[in-house]
């Protein structure tokens, strides 16, 4: 297990497509740990692998309180099939340390992928974990929450974002020199 550098905002690979998974490897499951290990080490709900620069399909997902490793919700190749009910609420980013901002959102999603063993299922997910789930999806397609925010917002904090860049340009790892 090891713990990997989150890639900031201004990073390429943030704006990218990830590939969707044709199949589960050893080095893909190493990556999933990892994800997981670093989620946690930074109080994260939810990463995306793109964040820690793979551009693959893959997403977890850990709302609960506990951060037991048992209850970390992997999901690759997912889709939303469902979504209903918008609701707006504050949001932030591990890629975007120190920022935060209103985004709408579906209220409740059915989502389909497949879980680390290749298993394909479907899932229903309300509230927090949709919402999650749903800025996770987001970072697969190349979006960001603050790609959502609205003109007066994102002016806001078109100051923080640009000293994130230039972390981002330098290759410094935010959260390792904190
Ligand atoms: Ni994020």
């Amino acid at each position: 297990m090891s713990i990997l550098p989150i890639k900031l905002y201004g990073s390429p690979i943030l704006k990218k497509k990830a590939k969707s998974l044709t199949k589960i490897d050893e080095n893909d499951k190493n990556l999933i740990v990892d994800m997981i290990d670093t989620m946690y080490t930074n109080s994260g709900i939810g990463l995306a692998a793109p964040q820690v620069g793979i551009s693959k399909r893959i997403i977890i997902i850990d709302v609960s309180d506990t951060k037991e490793l048992i209850e970390t919700m992997v999901i690759i190749n997912p889709e939303i099939i469902k979504a209903k009910h918008e609701k707006m609420m504050e949001e932030g980013c591990l890629s975007i340390p120190g920022t935060k901002g209103d985004v709408k959102r579906s209220e409740t999603i059915k989502i389909a992928g497949i879980d680390i063993n290749g298993t394909e299922f479907e899932m229903e997910a309300n509230g927090l974990i949709a919402r999650a789930i749903q800025h996770e999806i987001d970072h697969l397609n190349g979006i960001l929450f603050i790609d959502r925010l609205s003109e007066q917002e994102q002016k806001a904090i078109s100051g923080r974002l640009k000293y994130i860049s230039s972390l981002a340009r330098d290759n410094i790892d935010y959260y390792m020199q904190k």
